[in-house]
């Protein structure tokens, strides 16, 4: 166990780059610590992208499979192009229209960044986040940040400190607690190693948007068949799951009452995941739990994992999901839930 640091910072505060909490967290990186920040989707787990010792302690800390490989976390077009050798026009324009902001690149790799970033794959994902807090660490620590999700592995992504800490608190040297994130799904990693360019997971920018820009998008085909390996290696882990057996009920709010009727007479605890539009409608369950209005899904991204961690707190048998749309960010929406759900749909 180490003591890990706690540094509150204002992200709307000017100057933060001088600011003296941020300084020390940077202080951390260059020394080779591994520090959580917040970014505009979840918090990330940082460490100096060119030291392969410092990038080992992020594997270990998460306890993450090391053929796994990190997203390299950059602030300047500079950095981008010290990390990859090629930046194609395709990936450029995708660049320029989204960045800064919640998509990453997976680009051919200079062998700038350690192998251990990698996992000794030829490429390299990057992205340019947009959130004033990771752009200052960013740039007081002078180095490109490699980062995964501040999780422990398999758990929801982290969107506030707290839940930081709840996972990795002593296995860390510190965390910089910038309030909520905003997104709250992961980023949109897009293969630009291929063309047309493959979307390997959905995130915070949709592929309606990518293609507004670029045209033609394919998607990784282990996105809808399960017996193909992800591209991404990340995607085929167990990921995002609560405690509770979880099921994905397509059916709506009728199918969940019958199930909640039927597992209560079973004697379990049950919890349902629903929208503010139906809070009332499953006065049976134990717990009920709203991720956000359904008219507005990009609140349903925002809430989706905070929520998941909310159901271990308060102990259910059982979770039932209502489903989501899966145009724009809802097919975010509904691969996270898809994961947490280990694939379980109630048809
Ligand atoms: O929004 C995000 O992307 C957050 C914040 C912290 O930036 N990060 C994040 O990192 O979600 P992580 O490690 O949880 O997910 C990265 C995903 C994994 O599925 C990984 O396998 C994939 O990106 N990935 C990384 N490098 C890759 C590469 N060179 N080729 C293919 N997939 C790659
Ligand atoms: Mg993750």
């Amino acid at each position: 166990m180490i003591e890990t640091k706690q540094w509150r910072v204002d992200p709307e505060a000017a100057d933060l780059e001088q600011d003296p909490q941020i300084l020390a967290a940077a202080e951390g990186i260059k020394n080779g610590e591994v520090v959580a920040f917040p970014t505009e989707t979840v918090y990330g787990l940082g460490a100096n992208a060119k030291s392969r010792e410092a990038c080992l302690k992020i594997f270990e800390a998460k306890g993450r499979p090391s053929d796994n490989p990190l997203i390299v976390h950059v602030a300047t077009f500079e950095d981008v192009r010290e990390i990859c050798t090629d930046i194609n026009p395709i990936a450029r324009k995708l660049a320029e229209a989204f960045w800064p902001g919640p998509m990453t690149l997976v680009l051919p790799s200079r062998g700038e960044v350690s192998d251990a970033v990698t996992a000794g794959l030829s490429t390299v994902a990057v992205r340019m986040p947009d959130h004033p807090v990771a752009r200052a660490l960013i740039r007081a620590a002078g180095v490109p940040i490699a980062a995964p999700s501040a999780n422990s592995s398999g758990r929801p992504s982290p969107t506030r400190a707290e839940h930081v800490v709840n996972d990795l608190n002593g296995k860390i040297y510190g965390i910089v607690d910038g309030g909520e994130t905003g997104v709250g799904v992961e980023s949109t990693v897009v293969d630009c190693t291929t063309t047309p360019v493959t979307i390997l997971r959905p995130g915070g920018i949709s592929r309606e948007q990518l293609t507004e820009v670029i045209g033609l998008v394919a998607s990784d085909p282990a996105m809808v068949r399960s017996d193909q390996t992800p591209k991404a290696p990340g995607m085929k882990y167990r990921h995002y799951a609560p405690e509770a057996m979880m099921y994905l009920v397509p059916g709506g709010k009728e199918r969940i009452t019958e199930l909640v009727k039927n597992e209560k007479e079973n004697g379990r605890r049950v919890g349902v995941l629903t929208t503010e539009e139906h809070l009332n409608s499953y006065p049976r369950a134990d717990i009920v739990l709203s991720c956000g209005k359904r008219a507005e899904p990009e609140s349903v991204a925002h809430s989706l994992f905070a929520v998941l961690r909310e159901f271990d707190k308060r102990k259910v048998d059982v979770i039932y999901s209502e489903t989501f749309s899966e145009t724009g960010i809802g097919k975010a929406i509904m691969n996270r839930l898809s994961k947490a759900a280990s694939g379980r749909v109630i048809e």
